[in-house]
């Protein structure tokens, strides 16, 4: 069914949820900030990945941007406009530190102040992520996340804005979507850095998942009242058939995709049926690396778009399985399935898995392409049901017990979407690339009545 003829969804109310329910909107540096050359910020590995040609579809990078690094107080505004209480962004790393050992870039140091100092003047509760992908290119040129010393780099880091901000900032991501830095970046390749291979793939979730529990502590030393945790992408998963030889496919893909990473973080080590299947594409790990990796966390980030449908496929790197295009199903522009009953699938299913404590949906959003009409809006009636849908689901996710504390929508603005460069919108705000003229969507629209609760 298209989006055009679907009826109008039933719509949620936020008086649905609980009144200390945290409702966002989520951003990442690289996304959005621009402002590349400016105040001592370096090379990131999206810079030179971006420069690659072939590499970003429209040849473009994150040059520019929606230059948030000097509108950010609009964006702010657009924000608190819309009834928002949180906000999640993350932190440039190559903004603070230049070069290996160096000390940290007072300029970059206080662009992030500043920007906290917005955020709680308009009532949004900053959520800060660390690292969204833009590691520094002089640390990838050491080897980046496949080197153990990219984890004491990160410590460095770490501590230096939690020094910064810790007095203001109470809620701390580690990392963003670890499979993506780790298997896309590394494995599939058409993300930065752009490796093809698998066991150094998995050293780099490896390294990053380790940075993340060394981390944990430091953040809380710093800041002794922090909420830590980290954003996992996860997907629901279902087989191609009831036949074996899917029904193993998918078991397997599950085993990296969701288990890999969840296993670990609640001290269940790597999932030993992955570890045979994979042999000698293991990762080193040190004594006490599971340990660190295991440690508590305050909440579990989860980033949730589309469900994935798995079938066999022999010599398929790297466990024989593939991930199927979706058929003949309700799709978004970026060809992702539209399923709001797989986000309380998944819920429910870490729920029952691992019973993380409080979850946050830290991202849920979707692409289409918006159009400004005659009289400048944007009608894009598909990511506002799209929104009203999920939320709904949401809704019977918490019922069913599932411990839900707040909502992050991706994404306050259009942005540059990586590998698509900006062919993507995702945004509740439009962005006119060549004004950087702001314009609330409809969905934007529909999310402030629903949180003014008009
Ligand atoms: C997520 C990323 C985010 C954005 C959305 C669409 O995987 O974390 O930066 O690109 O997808």
């Amino acid at each position: 069914m298209t989006t055009a003829n679907r009826p109008e969804p039933a719509a949620p109310a936020r008086s649905d949820f609980a009144s200390d329910f945290l409702w966002g909107c989520a951003t990442s540096s690289y996304q959005i900030e621009g402002a590349g050359a400016v105040d001592g910020r370096v090379e990131s590995i999206w810079d030179r990945f971006a420069a690659t040609p072939g590499k970003v579809r429209d040849g473009s990078n994150g040059s520019v941007a929606c230059d948030h690094y000097h509108r950010w107080p609009e964006d702010f505004d657009i924000g608190r406009d819309m009834g928002l209480n949180a906000y999640r962004f993350s932190i440039a790393w190559p903004r603070i530190f230049g070069e290996v050992g160096g000390k940290p870039n007072e300029k970059g140091l206080d662009f992030y102040s500043r920007l906290v100092d917005g955020m709680l003047e308009r009532g949004l509760q900053p959520w800060a992520t660390l690292y969204h992908w833009d590691l520094p290119q002089y640390l990838q040129d050491r080897g980046g996340w496949a080197k153990r010393e990219t984890v004491d780099a990160f410590l460095e880091f770490a501590d230096a804005m939690t020094r910064r901000l810790g007095d203001r900032v109470k809620h701390w991501i580690t990392h963003n979507e670890p499979w993506c830095t780790a298997i896309i970046g590394n494995f599939e390749g058409w993300h930065a850095p752009g490796n093809t291979d698998f066991k150094t793939a998995l050293q780099v979730a490896h390294h990053v998942l380790l940075s993340h529990g060394k981390a944990v502590p430091l953040i809380r030393a710093n800041v002794p009242d922090a909420q830590v945790g980290i954003a996992l992408s996860l997907h629901p998963l279902r087989a191609a058939s009831n036949q074996p030889e899917d029904l193993a496919a998918m078991e397997r893909h599950d085993g990296l995709r969701y288990r890999w990473f969840l296993d670990p973080l609640h001290g269940r080590g790597y999932p030993q049926a992955i570890l045979d299947y994979i042999g000698e594409a293991a990762p080193t790990v040190l004594p006490g690396d599971l340990d660190a990796i295991a440690v508590e966390t305050d909440f579990l980030g989860v980033n949730y778009y589309f469900p994935e449908t798995i079938a066999n496929a022999p010599g398929h790197a790297p466990l024989d399985a593939k991930v199927l295009p979706p058929g003949e199903v309700e799709t978004t522009a970026m060809g992702w399935e539209v399923s709001p009953q797989g986000l309380a699938e998944l819920l429910v299913r870490i729920e029952q898995d691992y019973h993380p404590g409080p979850i946050y949906i830290t991202e849920n959003g979707s692409c289409y392409e918006d159009s400004v009409d005659a009289n400048g809006e944007i009608e894009d009636t598909g990511r506002r049901h799209y929104l009203m849908r999920h939320l709904s689901t949401l809704k019977s996710a918490i019922a069913d017990g599932v411990p839900v504390k707040g909502y992050f929508a991706w994404s306050l603005l259009d942005n540059f979407e990586w590998a698509e460069g900006y062919l993507r919108r995702f945004g509740l705000t439009h962005i006119d690339y060549d004004t950087q003229q702001r314009r609330l969507k409809s969905s934007g629209k529909w999310y402030r009545s629903f949180l003014r609760q008009e």
